[in-house]
């Protein structure tokens, strides 16, 4: 009974897996991080699994099909928190399953499937080599377990005396030399034994084994060594380091000794392509793959488009919303100071209406229900209420019972009603009166006809505020963020349901030109530092360096941004950083474009 549970037990513990983001390596100074990353995740699992699958990705766009690699990484058991790790399913059980096995090569219910594994390595590897595989070999899996260093440093050190092979390791090969193990250890350096499985797939056998061939010859020229053992296919298949029948070891793969520095080299979590389960095509990435993106795969729901004035962010993020909302009929709310998007506002499921001055706006926030915390920052901040008296305006908020807006300025007391004057003679007071809009249906606010600076801020903080505390699942965006950087409430208010989006399903996006000065408000930096995604458009020279540092970006990356043209970019999301050109469709570039055909 107590074997049985111990038994469940440890089979709930072995189910934990977890599915974690892979960096783009082009660069070698970029490196250092994530190898490092890399060792501490290697040195803080006992008994740890990595798999890599890799899958084909057919995009298909304006009637051509276009084709990519899509690479994804999971890891078995504690983790600690490196390269974003999220729980997820175990993805042993999506692989295609056995259905006949051959001496050399299995069946399965997809297809041909061939196992390797290395059994040579040679003292040098360059540090992610294994990306160079990637095409061939469906999946990737290291296997490794710790080893006690004490126990392994005494065999050690008899053999390196003896200078031979090592003692009681003899069955293993070591990477690195002994005496450079036995420092590492020294050191503190973790040692681990490990295996390296790879999975060669396809639809057709003899392909299968010009793959393997192929994948033999490219790791050969790393100086590295893979065979496939014959009988056992099925058993390496499911990764297995022994097969044991009745007590015997029918056959034991060849562990390899390295520590953990060394396994460095065989470091996988390489991604430089982008294509997100179930995203939205957005273009085309410097290599020419088809990059797809969904918002809701990365750990955070909020996404900049930064980028100077034509630079492209607003012909994007129309771009990017239709095609979002066309994949996820997903409602799109919007502050649209330029009003650009209201006239095509039908692309994104929503209805346009142009605010103006003349016009009662109905967006009272009483009545509308809005947090009075928020009610009286925005108000102490529009009507430049002094901080000494902001207490007293929250408090009266607080305990106000007054059907509207209007009502409560009249009862403010002489001091406090002085500064809120305003709200009660037009134009601010069109902005409160009238019926308030119905958000029951998904809205984007065109604010050209409003003039004043400080009415579009008013009425854009009344817009967000009701918005964020409203909004589930929907998409809400903010073109032209820059006019608001200088009220920092309302830069909060966008902050914070930047924040809470990921818990309702929100996908707040925030669009600017401008950067260095969001930058220079703590609140602005806050909204630019925190966010899963950014799409970085053609940047002016001078206020470069704020993004360079933000999104440690390289020299040649600056460059890029400097010069690109509209539509042409950097996509950051999480570790992975690729070049990018959004793709418009003719009807989009026709439709979505503000410049205009004919001068
Ligand atoms: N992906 C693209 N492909 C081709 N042309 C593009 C693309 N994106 C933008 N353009 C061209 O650049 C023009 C300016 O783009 P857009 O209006 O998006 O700039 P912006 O960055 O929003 O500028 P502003 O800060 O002034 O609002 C578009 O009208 C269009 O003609
Ligand atoms: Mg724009």
């Amino acid at each position: 009974m107590r074997s049985r549970l111990s038994n469940l037990l440890r089979e709930e513990r072995e189910e934990k897996w977890y599915e974690i983001q892979g960096v783009s390596f082009i660069r070698e100074e970029d490196r250092d991080g994530p190898l490092s990353d890399f060792q501490t995740l290697i040195s803080a699992t006992q008994d740890g699994t990595l798999y890599v699958v890799s899958e084909d990705v057919i995009v298909d766009f304006e009637g051509k099909n276009y084709r990519t690699l899509d690479t994804r990484f999971y890891v078995k058991g504690d983790i600690p928190g490196v390269f974003y790790p999220q729980q997820c399913e175990n993805p042993m059980k999506l692989r295609p399953k056995i259905v006949n096995e051959q001496p050399d090569y299995l069946i399965t219910e997809n297809g041909y499937a061939k196992v390797y594994v290395a059994y040579g390595f040679p003292a040098y590897l360059p540090e992610g080599f294994l990306y160079s595989t990637f095409g061939l070999a469906k999946e990737i899996a290291i296997i490794w377990k710790k080893i006690p260093t004490q126990k392994i440093l005494t065999s050690l050190e008899t053999s390196a005396t003896r200078k031979s092979r090592i003692g009681g390791l003899s069955d293993a090969s070591v990477v690195s030399n002994i005496e450079e193990l036995i420092n590492s250890i020294r050191e503190g350096i973790d040692v681990v034994c490990f295996y390296l499985f790879f999975v060669v797939m396809d639809s057709n056998r003899q392909k299968l084994f010009e793959k393997g061939k192929e994948l033999q010859n490219t790791l050969k020229a790393y100086g590295m060594e893979i065979e496939s053992p014959r009988f056992y296919q099925s058993s390496l298949y499911e990764f297995k380091t022994t097969l044991r029948v009745f007590g015997v070891d029918l056959f034991t793969i060849k562990k390899t000794i390295a520590d953990a520095r060394s396994m460095r080299a065989l470091f996988p979590l390489i991604k430089e392509t982008f294509v997100d389960e179930e995203g939205v095509f957005l273009g085309f990435s410097g290599t020419g793959d088809p990059i797809v993106f969904n918002p809701y795969k990365r750990h955070n729901y909020l996404l900049l488009i930064l980028g100077e004035t034509g630079s492209g962010k607003s012909m994007s993020a129309k771009i990017y919303m239709r095609r979002l909302h066309e994949k996820f009929s997903i409602p799109v709310y919007g502050v649209d100071p330029e009003s650009e998007y209201v006239a095509i506002s039908g692309y994104f499921g929503s209805t346009g209406i142009n605010l103006s001055e003349g016009k009662p706006l109905g967006l009272d926030p009483l009545k509308m229900g809005m947090d009075r915390s928020m009610i009286s920052d925005i108000l102490s901040e529009v009507y430049s209420v002094p901080p000494q008296m902001r207490p007293r305006l929250r408090k009266e908020i607080f305990s106000a019972n007054s059907k509207d807006i209007f009502d409560f300025v009249n009862s403010c007391d002489r001091d406090l009603k002085k500064y809120l004057e305003p709200i009660l003679t037009p134009p601010d007071r069109l902005v409160f009166e009238g019926n308030p809009p119905d958000m029951q249906r998904p809205l984007i606010f065109g604010l050209r006809n409003i003039r004043s600076t400080n009415l579009k801020i008013l009425v854009t903080s009344l817009i967000s505020i009701y918005l964020g505390q409203e909004m589930g699942h929907a998409v809400v965006f903010v073109d032209e963020g820059w006019l608001f950087i200088k009220t920092p409430r309302i830069m909060s208010v966008f902050e914070n349901i930047a924040r809470r989006g990921r818990k309702y399903g929100l996908h707040f996006i925030f669009i600017t030109q401008r950067v260095e000065d969001v930058a220079s408000t703590s609140e602005g930096r806050t909204l630019l530092e925190q966010a899963a995604t950014a799409f970085l458009f053609r940047q002016e020279k001078e206020g470069v360096g704020r993004i360079r540092d933000i999104y440690k970006l390289s020299e040649g990356e600056i460059q890029y941004l400097v010069q690109a043209s509209p539509g042409e970019g950097i996509l950051k999301a999480g570790n992975t950083k690729v070049t990018i050109r959004i793709a418009a469709t003719h009807e989009e570039m026709a439709r979505f474009s503000t410049t205009p055909a004919v001068l």
